[in-house]
């Protein structure tokens, strides 16, 4: 790829750097099972990777190191700004993000909601540590900058690669706990896959109505909780959670992940009428995958909240 008033130059891309297993090592102590996630930085995770300078100009920065199940709010609003950051920059070509997989989807729905650029921000992750002999990191890194420096990725949105395959942010979800092909879009399909250098693309995302939200300020963020909908589900979380004056911030909203078409057992129903006649708003989703059509149409529970948390901070 070349960069257009300089057939010479390449691409510039920014690689942002959150933690994740893609930068996991071992345990130090042989003895012990497993590794420690978002350990390296992410120029460490680059350094082993010759066939990027090919590609691109690489520019990277350390935006947090953590284990993606301890995602929070502040690391949200900090990622969000420095994406929007890189990308303001003209010669910017695109942006890159090492993440966890465990809320890899969450955090990639959250940037596509609030994104107010066509140029591609393209998260990546790894199932296997860094220290793996078989790490699947430094391929998934290199396809998610093979992506990004992709004419043809430009107004696909937020995308996650993994595993030679383009995701779009609102169909991707963890579908394995264990395997390399850990990733699924469900019934759509994933957008495309990487094919070398070359990116090749089967359908285009679905539009995201009412985007883009603005970005919520660390502490501005509402509190959404989630509650599954189960056999003797009666509703009592949602009477103590809306009760109770302890919470900070206060219970703004629920999303419920109801049975299968979004049902949801007739004692919780009536506590979630109460809970909106208290102020609070509510959204269903399934448990059993993504629902079809309205608003929710192909949102799984976690995305439903996210578009949620930023209805109700843009109210604030
Ligand atoms: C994490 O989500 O940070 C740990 C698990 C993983 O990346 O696979």
């Amino acid at each position: 790829m070349t960069h257009p008033s300089n057939p010479t130059a390449r691409p510039q891309i920014v690689v942002l750097g959150t933690g994740g297993t893609i930068a996991g090592t071992a345990t130090a102590d042989p003895s012990l099972p497993g590794y420690t996630a978002g350990v390296l930085r992410v120029d460490a995770l680059l350094q082993g990777i010759p066939a990027l300078s090919r590609l691109a100009q690489i520019h990277t920065e350390q935006v947090a190191n953590i284990d993606s199940k301890d995602m929070d709010f502040a690391v949200w609003t900090r990622l969000a700004e420095r994406v929007a950051h890189w990308l303001d920059q003209p010669h910017i070509t695109g942006c890159v993000i090492s993440h966890g997989t465990d809320t890899l989807e969450e955090t990639a729905y959250f940037l596509r909601l609030v994104q107010r650029t066509d140029k591609p921000v393209v998260l990546t992750a790894a199932m296997r540590p860094a220290t793996a002999l078989d790490a699947d990191g430094p391929q998934n890194l290199l396809d998610a900058v093979r992506v990004a420096v992709q004419p043809q990725a430009r107004g696909l949105g937020v995308v996650c690669v993994l595993h030679g395959r383009v995701h779009a942010a609102r169909d991707v979800t963890k579908a394995r706990t264990h395997q390399v092909d850990a990733f699924s879009s469900g019934e759509r399909g994933p957008l495309g896959e990487v094919d070398g250098d070359a990116l090749r693309l089967w359908r285009q995302p679905a539009a995201e109505p009412g985007a883009p939200w603005p970005i919520p300020a660390r502490d501005a963020w509402p509190r959404v909780d989630i509650l599954l909908n189960h056999v003797g589900a009666d509703g009592a979380v949602v009477r103590c959670l809306v009760a109770s004056p302890a919470q900070h911030p206060p219970l703004r909203g629920l999303v419920i992940a109801g049975t299968g078409g979004g049902t949801v057992h007739q004692q919780l129903e009536a506590a979630l009428q109460w809970a909106q006649q208290q102020g609070v708003r509510v959204e269903v989703a399934s448990r059993v995958g993504p629902l079809r059509g309205g608003a929710e149409d192909g949102l799984n529970a976690v995305k439903l909240r996210v578009r949620l948390l930023l209805e109700l901070a843009a109210l604030q």
